[in-house]
């Protein structure tokens, strides 16, 4: 749904129905900005016209074939390019910032709104809706890097984050990282190459930004990742495979 509230947005999964109200699970799950500059009212509306086609329920009990997730994917430049690189291949589009999912709506054909869902809140609240091994890939670029020490919890890729992947993802499909922070790359590369089930594949395998691969040529470009380049600073991408648990 979209919303209008900003700031912390606390979890409403009914798995955590019987969480106890003090327990470390309530807290936020989403720190970010929800909402930009005030868009045109006729905009707005027929974004939501557009996403009553994009809803993620539209697939419960038959998901595509071959279904990938992108979590927090900014205005959606790579979603709709990657779409138009994988005509066999379905989407579920994460992105809890407004303007974001309106400018992707906006970029998109409608004819892709049938390989596409997006899911316009945080991605903890869209777990419950998903089976399990339903997923071929998730892409993850440029997560936000929540640069003080202090709020590395923030991040997104946390051991429980990688458990839940791993539950949604099918065995021997993907998880697709990149970000230019070299903090968050540590971390994230950290918590990877300690999880059970994600087994390090092509790409960064450390921080040494000498050790890292081109940006694969067949893969699209973000807006973060342009970014980054047109400063001249060193992106890393990681593939990772999940294995039969
Ligand atoms: C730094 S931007 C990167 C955007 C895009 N992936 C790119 O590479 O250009 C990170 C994005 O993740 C989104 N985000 C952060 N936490 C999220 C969450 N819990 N659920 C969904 N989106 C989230 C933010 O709103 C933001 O748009």
């Amino acid at each position: 749904m979209l919303c209008d509230g900003d700031g912390p947005h606390m979890h409403h999964s009914p798995i955590l129905g019987s969480v106890p109200e003090h327990s470390p699970l309530r807290k936020p799950v989403f720190y970010g900005r929800r909402k930009g500059r005030v868009l045109p009212k006729t905009l707005y509306q027929h974004t939501l016209d557009r996403l009553k086609n994009l809803d993620v329920n539209k697939w419960r009990g038959q998901w595509p074939k071959e279904l990938w997730l992108e979590i927090g994917f900014g205005s959606g430049e790579h979603l709709n390019q990657w779409l138009v690189q994988h005509p066999q291949r379905s989407i579920i589009g994460v992105e809890a910032f407004i303007n974001g999912v309106i400018h992707c709506v906006q970029g998109m054909p409608e004819s892709f709104e049938e390989r596409c869902a997006i899911f316009s809140d945080p991605v903890q609240e869209l777990w419950p809706s998903l089976s399990p091994s339903c997923l071929d890939g998730v892409i993850l670029f440029f997560p936000d890097p929540w640069r003080k020490r202090r709020h590395a919890g923030r991040r997104m890729v946390q051991p429980t984050f990688l458990d839940l992947c791993a539950h949604y993802v099918k065995p021997g499909g993907v998880l697709h990282f990149a970000s230019d922070h070299p903090g968050l790359i540590e971390h994230t590369l950290g918590i990877l190459h300690q999880h059970p089930h994600w087994q390090y594949i092509d790409g960064a395998r450390t921080t040494d930004s000498a050790h890292w691969p081109q940006w694969p040529a067949h893969w699209p470009s973000s807006r973060y990742r342009d970014k980054a380049v047109a400063q001249h600073i060193p992106c890393a991408f990681s593939i990772w495979q999940l294995q039969p648990i």
